[in-house]
């Protein structure tokens, strides 16, 4: 796996973070660069019993020896950066593009004060909105005028060429989902850019021929916080019954969720040009599933669900999550 980049399938919140946290082990990456919107995004990942989120860093942080950046085209909170970092003391291998566009407090209050983006679109009030629509207007402070953050500057564009160019193992991870995209998605009730796999190697500089691999990630069923469109939705109380029920990481809202969909899957992967399938929570649709670690110990019902995907999108299913835990993921790569 010289160059990966991991995308959403569906509307955020698929997992996205686990399976990078586990690949940042698995794998022994040498880079992971975080692409997307910003600090809308929360990744969460457990490892040994204990929940970590990020926000601004990779998902990869667990992994000491592992590069941590984030492209030109992701919007930088510095306190949340800031506290990112000491938490997980990752000072001397994280680096930020000098071109990162700066969210401030202006933005934050406007995400949470307009009407039309609280109440309308649903968002998540982090600033991304306002923040990018001041970058399109060229008005936006970038990251290499903001001294407190100028040690980890850095031409990060530059240093993943340079390490693909030399055959180390880079990951890209892609934030939010295909259906909120700016372009592809439930318009208007999508984040404020393209989240999609080229959208998401152009935030980090790196160009369509230097990947190897698309990996797009489906949880077993489908959620969506915020307002818009959700086929075949199911109520709360059916979806407290199937153990469906989730919140938000960033604004803890109520997920909704309906059933996996196999036509939002198959457009997905037309999209983001995918190649390879990582499905998350198949435990909590098959609790007998749960903490299995080998394709040959699912119970049969639940390698009926994976079949069936594979058949029907014509990819493999290569990653499986069976657990919160990092390690509870069944690998077929
Ligand atoms: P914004 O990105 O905060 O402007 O929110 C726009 C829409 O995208 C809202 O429906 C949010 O709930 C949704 N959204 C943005 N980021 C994420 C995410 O990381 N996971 C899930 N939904 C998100
Ligand atoms: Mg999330």
């Amino acid at each position: 796996m010289p160059c990966v980049v991991t995308v959403g399938g569906f509307y955020g919140d698929e997992g996205k973070g686990k399976i990078v946290a586990y690949m940042s082990i698995k794998d022994n990456l040498d880079i992971a660069v975080r692409g997307g919107v910003g600090p809308n995004a929360g990744h969460t990942f457990v490892q040994s019993g204990k929940e970590y989120k990020v926000r601004m860093l990779p998902s990869a942080v667990l992994n000491s020896t592992t590069r941590l950046l984030i492209g030109a085209g992701v919007l930088v909170e510095p306190t949340i950066l800031q506290n990112e970092i000491q938490a997980f003391n990752s000072t001397d291998r994280t680096f930020i593009d000098f071109q990162c566009g700066i969210i401030d407090r202006t933005h934050q209050d406007s995400d949470k004060n307009t009407e039309h983006l609280q109440k309308t679109i649903g968002t998540t009030g982090s600033g991304t909105g306002p923040a990018n629509a001041e970058r399109a207007l060229r008005n936006i402070k970038l990251a290499k005028d903001v001294p407190e953050i100028a040690l980890y500057l850095e031409d990060v564009s530059n240093s993943i060429n340079h390490s693909i160019d030399n055959g180390e193992k880079v990951l890209i991870e892609g934030t939010q989902g295909t259906f909120l995209s700016l372009f592809h998605g439930t318009y208007p009730f999508v984040t404020s850019k393209d989240v999609t796999a080229s959208a998401i190697c152009s935030d980090v500089g790196v160009g369509p021929k230097k990947v190897d691999d698309v990996l797009i990630v489906f949880k077993s069923y489908v959620t969506r916080v915020g307002e818009g469109p959700l086929n075949c939705e199911i109520t709360l109380e059916q979806a407290r019954e199937k153990n469906w029920l989730e919140f938000g990481s960033v604004t803890g809202r109520q997920r909704r969720s309906a059933p996996f969909d196999f036509d939002l899957a198959k457009k997905a992967i037309q999209i983001n040009s995918a190649t390879q399938i990582a499905l998350t929570k198949l435990d909590v649709l098959y609790p007998q599933a749960k903490g299995k670690r080998e394709f040959s110990s699912l119970p049969g019902e639940a390698k009926d669900f994976i079949s069936n995907i594979e058949s029907e999108t014509g990819l493999p299913v290569t990653i499986i999550g069976t657990g919160a835990e990092i390690m509870d993921t069944i690998d077929r790569r």
